[in-house]
């Protein structure tokens, strides 16, 4: 049999041992990749179980670093914020600049609103004042009809919102589509979203195939899909922080405070302008805001998602962020729509998901909203400060230089020696092995 055709029959049937041989086959060296990808095999079988269920064909773990930023200050209390993220310098910046703002009255947060949004695609051939006219009747029975799905939900204090007829039959023929907005607690959702989707559409079709005053065709609905949306302008939270200028005086040596300032909002400004910029300013929000999304168990792609589409909302992809000075106050706000859930879907399975939110205190999703958004703003300061002063690399070189180190194999005594000779110099892969080459030849 060749290689290729191992691959294609029945692969996800074989168990994760064979998986993980007929795999290797496709490496140089099959013996050596089995041997890594298992010693990263939790040790505890059951537990390994626990993880490979949470995908399919799944034959090892991947390991990401788990740090925290400690003493965050946001309304006044105090939390340690845990992030998974393996890019060097992330949790350390976050970190800097929690600690300079709590020193400045911290982080301010509030959150705007909860409301997240699915969608029922469909197409009708019927008068649009015929559906209108029908709509109340409609929107009842879609109600009833998902009442069991919805009555925990609303003990909880959350459920249906509202159902929304729109119109886009002028851009697809026949093509009208049912926004309904939820109310999901603590929950993020999606399962309970889209379970009543399909309720819905289900419903739809019943609705007018029993309609016998309308013709034939006009008692067929086409269901196109039932899916909730990522973006979720009206699931959003406002974070910020402010002081005098005075208080920014030392911040850059080069700068007084008012400067510094001015030239903080000055790259602020320009990624909000230019989307080149913005794609980058924004990238850096979102270090600091997937960082706890993933540490929690949340969905990152969809809070990026969400994020990006949010920042094109005028036609034209801007920063989540923006500065005002006021009479010398200087503040700087982020107000990002974030879809998180804090009970139900990894956040209670993943051990180390429900960890973060112990340590976090058990929030809410608003307080997790207020909390992730927080990071966001912590890393996009971080960023920008250094960006407008002392420029980006010296900060990330130093971690840079940590992780070229391990790959060469370092030891203890020859990351000293290099720390000290990249000090004042430019730290590349090449620059650092011939460092090596040389003290070991000196
Ligand atoms: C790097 O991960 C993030 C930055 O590029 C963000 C920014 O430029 O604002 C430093």
């Amino acid at each position: 049999m060749k290689k290729r055709d191992i691959i294609k029959k029945g692969f996800s049937k074989l168990i994760k041992e064979d998986k993980l041989k007929a795999v290797a086959e496709f490496v140089e060296n099959p013996s050596e990749f089995i041997a890594l990808l298992k010693s990263f095999w939790h040790q505890d079988e059951k537990r390994q179980k626990q993880f490979d269920e949470f995908s399919e064909n799944t034959i090892s773990n991947y390991h990401i670093p788990y740090g925290v930023s400690p003493n965050v200050i946001i309304n006044g209390e105090s939390y340690i914020v845990p992030m998974v993220i393996e890019e060097s310098s992330v949790v350390a910046a976050a970190s800097a600049a929690a600690k300079f703002w709590g020193e400045r009255g911290g982080f301010h947060a509030e959150v705007i609103d909860v409301k997240k949004v699915g969608q029922v695609h469909f197409c009708w051939k019927g008068k649009k004042e015929t559906l209108l006219n029908l709509m109340p009747e409609i929107k009842a029975e879609l109600l009833r009809n998902t009442a069991s799905i919805t009555e925990k939900m609303e003990k909880r204090g959350g459920g249906i919102l509202d159902i929304e007829l729109i119109d886009f039959t002028d851009k697809i023929d026949n093509y009208y589509q049912l926004r309904v907005t939820f109310n999901t607690c603590d929950s993020m959702g999606a399962n309970f979203i889209n379970s009543i989707l399909e309720s819905f559409g289900r419903s739809l079709q019943d609705f007018f195939a029993r309609q016998e005053s309308l013709d034939k065709e006009e008692r067929e609905v086409e269901i196109v899909m039932c899916i909730l949306s990522n973006y979720t302008p009206e699931c959003k939270v406002k974070v910020w922080v402010e002081c005098h200028t005075d208080e920014l005086n030392g911040v850059y040596d080069q700068l007084d405070g008012k400067a510094f300032a001015e030239k903080f909002k000055k790259a602020v400004d320009i990624a909000n302008i230019d989307e080149y910029r913005a794609a980058t300013h924004n990238k850096g929000i979102y270090n600091g805001i997937d960082a706890v999304v993933i540490a929690t168990g949340n969905d990152f792609r969809a809070v990026e998602a969400a994020g990006h589409s949010y920042a094109s909302r005028n036609g034209h992809y801007g920063s989540l962020s923006y500065v005002e000075i006021k009479d010398d106050i200087f503040r700087f706000t982020l107000e990002v729509p974030l879809a998180l859930g804090t009970v139900g879907g990894l956040t209670s399975l993943h051990p180390l998901a429900n960890k973060s939110l112990e340590l976090l205190g058990n929030p809410s999703a608003k307080q997790l909203m207020m909390i992730a958004a927080t990071m966001g703003l912590a890393n996009n300061y971080a960023a920008v400060k250094s960006l407008t002063t002392k420029g980006i690399q010296q900060g990330h070189m130093k971690m840079h230089l940590a992780n070229i180190l391990n790959q060469f194999g370092a030891t203890e005594e020859e990351k000293g020696l290099a720390a000290e000779h990249f000090k004042d110099k430019t730290v590349s892969y090449s620059e650092v092995e011939k460092f090596l080459h040389t003290i070991h030849y000196a």
